[in-house]
């Protein structure tokens, strides 16, 4: 990316220019990154069983030996596979995956994840086609709010393909289990209804580090930096907007 017109974005990075909805929030998940060993299989997997293309396929930019690979789900929606020189095969159920839909693993890692189609019908026919493959599946069963095939992928994934939409939080949310989570009526409220900071007058300054806070881990002493540069700086030098490969006319 070169470097961006006015003094003042150069100093801070983007700036907001337009209105942003009091109420926003993210609306989809553009790309879930899952870590492979073996990249080909992977695409090869999501395009022959699920029907997804290949839409990128390049180096990491700024990690060494690192690239990446996207499979399109729809234009806003895809999953990435990660293949860095120092990713593990070792599958540790339990831990680093769950084996299936109701198979523990560690907090903060997938559980697993679910694929969607818009019907029934097709998720019948997303069935047929996975064991079209070879593939085991299990179901579908109906979850009352959507209805859900089940099935592995490579690398121990654990996936599911389901169809259905709009949950009713008045069904669904069960206040045994609210309270088992230890979330008093009022907190529940908040959660259905999230009461958002107001958006602030202009860019909102890095806060300072706070162990108490989530950090990403990019390696001893490497957080800091990265946290201590200006968003201009990092807009600047890290941003790598060259495809690869140039169009040709
Ligand atoms: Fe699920």
């Amino acid at each position: 990316m070169t470097t961006t017109e006015s003094a003042p974005q150069h100093a801070t990075g983007p700036t907001i220019q337009g209105d942003v909805r009091l109420d926003l929030r993210p609306i989809g998940v553009n790309h879930l990154a899952i870590a492979t060993t073996d990249m080909k299989a992977q695409l090869t997997y999501w395009a022959e069983v699920l029907g997804c293309p290949t839409k990128a396929l390049y180096w990491m930019h700024g990690i060494k030996g690192t690239f990446h690979g996207f499979v399109e789900l729809s234009p806003e929606s895809y999953v990435a596979f990660v293949q860095h020189p120092k990713n593990s095969p070792d599958i540790q159920l339990g831990v680093s995956h769950a084996g299936s839909a109701g198979g523990p693993v560690t907090g903060g890692a997938m559980q697993h994840l679910a694929l969607h189609v818009d019907t029934l019908d097709e998720l019948l026919a997303m069935r047929d086609r996975i064991r079209a493959n070879g593939v085991q599946v299990m179901g579908p069963i109906d979850h009352g709010f959507c209805q859900s095939i089940y099935f592995a992928g490579l690398e121990g994934l654990s996936l599911e393909v389901c169809c259905g939409r709009a949950i009713d939080e008045r069904q669904w949310i069960d206040p045994e289990v609210t309270e088992l989570c230890g979330i008093s009526a009022d907190e529940l409220e908040a959660l259905k209804a999230p009461r958002l900071r107001e958006p602030s007058d202009g860019p909102v300054a890095q806060p300072p580090f706070d162990p108490a806070q989530p950090q990403m881990d990019f390696g001893p002493g490497i957080n800091e930096l990265l946290m201590a540069r200006s968003d201009g700086d990092t807009w600047d030098n890290a941003s790598e907007t060259t495809p690869p490969v140039p169009l040709r006319e």
